[in-house]
């Protein structure tokens, strides 16, 4: 008998990469959306659709009724820890077996970051569910770049405050790799283990640059900015403070070479090397590209 999967975030950047993953595998996809009509992605991957709010413990038992695997994903604010918290909750009252959980690369009490502090609450969580559990820390998005690519489109440049960083990105599709090779392995496979899972070299972004222009056919630049200059930009693109706040803290600690390392789990994993930038790049071209020339 299939087992039946419950996404969270499944109209996000991860869980979308994790359907396709999934896809043709033997399971029954569940997709946990705030707003069933905007949940077209998780149904065109052969998702069930029910909503519910992970803010909203009284949400959520519809959708975990039946379900054995959950794969837990919990948006960035200074309340995934409670959205964690409901999920768990929500699995354990409905007898899930396993949770699969996205953490952060770093995650630990002592991060230099909000983000990497939150996840580690939620990281002590999960170790205690009572339920088999395996969580995955990955590293910077390869898919992040996707961001930068309104400017490079507009002016072949790009603006990080990221000052030399050194960056072992990952490309998401492998961290969906990952995830569907967890979940669709037997429960006690990988139960207890965190996995930090990184892409296969760690990159400045005058490497991500070149990589990007060799793609796509014109010259792209990295343009260093200070945290203010990037600061205003996020907040003229109306990202939320709390977040700008984060991803400041991020580019300090990546400045002073904190995400400047790359491991071998991924390849043990899925039994190859992670995807390239050049790869990535390539993949996506047409986003970096303007409308007219694409
Ligand atoms: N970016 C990186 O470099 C990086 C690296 C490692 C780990 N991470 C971790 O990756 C996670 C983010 O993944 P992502 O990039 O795939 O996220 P994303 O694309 O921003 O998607 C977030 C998802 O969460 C859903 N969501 C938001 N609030 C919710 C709520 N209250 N209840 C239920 N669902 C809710 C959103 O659904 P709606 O459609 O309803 O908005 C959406 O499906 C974070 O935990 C982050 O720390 C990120």
């Amino acid at each position: 008998m299939s087992r039946t999967v419950l996404i969270t975030g499944a109209t996000g950047t991860v869980s979308t990469a994790l359907m396709n993953a999934l896809r043709g595998a033997e399971v029954d996809l569940r997709a946990l959306v705030r707003d069933g009509s905007a949940a077209d992605g998780p149904r065109e991957r052969g998702a069930e659709v029910f909503a519910g709010d992970l803010g909203d413990a009284r949400s959520l038992p519809p959708a975990f009724e039946g379900v054995r695997d959950l794969w837990l994903l919990t948006p960035n604010g200074p309340r995934a820890p409670e959205n964690a918290m409901n999920a768990v909750w929500a699995a354990r009252q409905a007898g899930v077996e396993r949770v699969v959980r996205l953490s952060v690369v770093g995650a630990a009490h002592d991060a230099p970051n909000r983000s990497g502090r939150l996840h580690a609450l939620s990281d002590r969580e999960i170790e205690r569910c009572g339920m088999r559990w395996t969580i995955l820390r990955p590293h910077w998005f390869m898919q992040n770049l996707l961001n930068e690519a309104g400017d490079i489109a507009a002016t072949g440049t790009f603006s990080l405050n990221m000052a030399s960083a050194r960056i072992g990105m990952i490309d998401v599709r492998d961290v969906a790799e990952c995830a569907a090779r967890v979940l669709l392995d037997d429960p006690d496979r990988h139960h207890g283990e965190t996995y930090t899972l990184t892409g296969p070299r760690s990159l400045t972004f005058d490497e991500v640059a070149g990589e990007l222009g060799l793609a796509l056919g014109r010259p792209v630049t990295y343009l260093p900015v200070g945290d203010e200059a990037k600061r205003r930009t996020l907040l003229g693109h109306g990202v939320p403070e709390w977040i700008a706040d984060m991803l400041e803290e991020y580019a300090r600690a990546y400045a002073s070479g904190w995400g400047d390392f790359t491991t071998d789990t991924l390849a043990g994993l899925l039994g190859r090397p992670p995807r390239d930038i050049a790869g990535f790049a390539r993949d996506h071209a047409p986003a970096f590209i303007p409308a007219r020339d694409g």
